[in-house]
């Protein structure tokens, strides 16, 4: 896995965000989306600056990191491959495709592989209607999927 700064490190940097975005309205969410940007995701270490900082309890803070999908609480995989799974790649079996690519890496969604390759998140919708089933890796669209495309991505993220 991805090496994680120390935590007196996370919390210094997580205050100076603080610091910087806490004055706007409904400040807890930009400083989470800055947290991420950071660190590639939001570490633990943070959460008790950000609820002191705030004035929120842990508990509230944690519930939000929680509850929004688009925060991860690990640091990503190498490759980070999301699947569509909005209406229109529902209709062209978006599911049986999310169950092999979970069955090849043996990992679920939200989760990443032991090695550290391959991080796996739903998506919904890639604005690919049209070639559904889609997927993006690491920032690029795939459309079209089947069982070779598939097997070609796994290949990929696990050379
Ligand atoms: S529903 Fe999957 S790309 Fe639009």
């Amino acid at each position: 896995m991805p090496m994680q700064p120390a935590s007196t490190e996370i919390a210094s940097r997580t205050a100076a965000i603080i610091e910087e975005l806490k004055d706007l309205e409904g400040p807890l969410l930009p400083i989470l989306h800055g947290i991420q940007e950071e660190f590639g995701h939001v570490p633990q270490a943070a959460l008790p600056v950000i609820a002191d900082g705030l004035n929120l309890s842990r508990a509230e803070v944690h519930g939000v990191v929680t509850f929004y999908h688009d925060f991860r609480a690990q640091p990503a995989g190498r490759h980070v491959l999301k699947l569509c799974q909005a209406e229109a790649c529902q209709s062209m079996g978006s599911d049986a495709v999310a169950a092999k690519v979970k069955q090849l890496l043996g990992i679920d969604f939200h989760e990443t592989t032991r090695d550290g390759s391959v991080t796996l998140e739903p998506v919904y919708c890639l604005g690919l209607c049209a070639c559904s089933p889609s997927a993006m890796l690491d920032g690029e669209v795939i459309g079209r999927l089947d069982d070779e495309k598939i097997e070609e991505i796994v290949a990929e993220v696990r050379p």
